[in-house]
């Protein structure tokens, strides 16, 4: 499995987006659209930055019954999405549905990971507004083996994580991982945050980094600066 760092590009439009992607003339990083660029620029958003080149990650981070799961990934699998994303709290019936949907007739299908527990989330929102008392690397580790056992892909979860991940579902089994911070910068609304170099030792699949690279005064740099720490 090859590792690679995903930009996510939480942009609010797509002349943004792209003016920023028109920085890299020597790479085609890997994308993440997430809903804030989906919801602005729709579908067609999609086909014109994988006709630039760019696998693309679609973060929509799907979570409903599984009907309506199943019938919305039938049309992600017809856009070319790279990898795409729903909430693993949606139980193994909605996981199973999604991956029918996303199956093409040919048997082909875009990879499907799923939410374990958002980054943004510490133990004790979990415990005081969710009612979750179960430590959160438990609740975790119970996600990724409920999509393992849905036969999903892997799952989005801290790089802090990964590694138990990868013990519990195998070293085959994706871990992308948000929630990746250079040393030295802020940490904003992310928890359970490391740094490029530290989610590379933990065994990390892809990194998802977005605000370090879009908001740095030079992206690219700041983007081969993590692709140097995180894949060598
Ligand atoms: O700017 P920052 O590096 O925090 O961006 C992280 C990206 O990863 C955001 O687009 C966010 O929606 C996404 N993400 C996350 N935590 C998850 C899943 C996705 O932060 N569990």
């Amino acid at each position: 499995m090859g590792k690679d760092v995903i930009i996510a590009c939480d942009f609010p439009s797509a002349v943004e987006c792209f003016a920023f992607l028109d920085r890299f003339h020597e790479e085609k990083p890997y994308v993440k659209i997430g809903m804030e660029l989906f919801y602005a620029a729709g579908p067609e958003i999609v086909r014109a930055i994988k006709e630039r080149g760019h696998k693309i990650f679609l973060d929509l981070k799907l979570h409903d019954i599984p009907n309506t799961v199943k019938s919305a990934m039938r049309v992600l699998r017809d856009l070319q999405v790279d990898l795409c994303n729903l909430h693993a709290a949606g139980t193994r019936a909605m996981m199973e549905a999604a991956l029918e949907g996303l199956t093409r007739p040919d048997g082909t299908r875009p990879l499907l990971i799923a939410v374990t527990q958002l980054t943004s989330t510490d133990a004790q929102s979990m415990r005081d507004e969710i009612l979750i008392d179960r430590p959160l690397d438990e609740v975790v580790m119970r996600y990724a083996h409920n999509a393992k056992q849905a036969g999903l892909d892997g799952v989005v979860c801290s790089p802090l994580e990964a590694g138990k991940v990868h013990q519990v579902c195998g070293t085959e089994f994706l871990t992308v991982t948000p929630g990746v911070r250079f040393a030295d910068s802020d940490a904003a609304d992310q928890k359970r945050v490391t740094t490029p170099a530290r989610a590379r030792e933990i065994g990390s699949d892809y990194i998802v980094v977005g605000r370090p690279v879009t908001r740095a005064a030079d992206p690219v740099a700041a983007y081969r600066a993590c692709a140097q720490d995180f894949i060598g």
